[in-house]
């Protein structure tokens, strides 16, 4: 059987997740951001609001969806009719599909384990017509949250460098790990002051995760502290399209070039 493969050689519909412990610390960002790079990279990118309770993506990228994912669970719609073009959702530029989720509604936060494990799956097959799938998660690790990680082939945990994320951030990397002790998720280290200190909070994580769960988890990348971030979020657009070439859009295509690399765990 051949098996479709994207423009990196890596089989087609490659699911990464984008987590954290703590919220509030560059997820939806930094997913945001990466699938306008792996656009860049020739890929066709879907990008899904996995953030079931307190979705916000149409939100932040300035779109109106005609159907959310709300539409999807309550049978109103197929999961790609909820897909909408960004930047024309050409790889040439920089465009991708995005799937929302319902924002300021709250109403996703309680669906059942089956509803979530069906949007797992629908989200998995619907990935197969594209190169990539990015699910920006909810922070935390409840049951919703962690299903949907589990589907993912790749998992980033974006930290910060303060002691809360960083405790939040091995919570969740030791619970994904109960539920998949082969999961090997990756760092990426948000809005550090620099890029010393950023290596120092990766340098602090690893060695408590590789002390108390025996895992070292391995630094996808760092993106840097930059105000021009919530400017273009004020502005309901996506970073790299606002400020193109700001410090922390080059980081995040940085990240994108390690990961379609296929950056694995150390
Ligand atoms: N590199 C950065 N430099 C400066 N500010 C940043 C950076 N990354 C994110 N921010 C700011 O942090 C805030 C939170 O970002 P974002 O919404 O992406 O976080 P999140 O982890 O998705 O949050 P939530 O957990 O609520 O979903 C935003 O105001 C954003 O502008
Ligand atoms: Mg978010």
């Amino acid at each position: 059987m051949k098996i479709a493969t994207g423009p990196g050689g890596h089989p087609a519909g490659r699911i990464l997740a984008v987590a954290s412990g703590k919220g509030g610390v560059g997820k939806t960002v930094i997913s945001a951001g990466l699938a306008h790079a792996f656009s860049k990279l020739g890929e066709r990118v879907l990008l899904v609001d996995g953030d079931l309770g307190m979705a916000n993506i149409d939100v932040q990228l300035g779109l109106s969806p005609d159907a959310d994912l709300g539409d999807v669970l309550a049978g109103r719609a197929l999961l790609e009719e909820a897909a909408l073009p960004v930047l024309g959702g050409a790889p040439e530029r920089g465009g991708f599909d995005v799937i929302s989720g319902r924002s300021g509604s709250g109403a996703l936060a309680g669906l059942s384990a089956q509803a979530v494990s069906r949007l797992a799956s629908g989200v998995t097959a619907l990935a197969l017509s594209y190169d990539r799938a990015i699910i920006d998660l909810a922070a935390g690790a409840d049951a919703a949250t962690l299903r949907l990680a589990l589907a993912a082939d790749d998992v980033i945990i974006v930290v910060t460098d303060e002691p809360t994320s960083l405790t939040d951030a091995y919570a969740f990397v030791k619970t994904l790990r109960l539920r998949d002790e082969g999961a090997a998720p990756l760092i990426a280290v948000n809005n550090a002051p620099d890029e010393g200190k950023a290596r120092a909070a990766y340098a602090t994580f690893r060695k408590t995760c590789e002390s108390f769960l025996g895992f070292a988890p391995a630094l996808a990348g760092c993106v840097q502290r930059d105000g021009k971030a919530p400017d273009a979020i004020r502005a309901q657009q996506l970073l790299a399209h606002r400020h193109p070439n700001c410090g922390a859009a080059r980081d995040i295509e940085a990240l994108a070039g390690a990961l379609a690399r296929g950056l694995k765990a150390a």
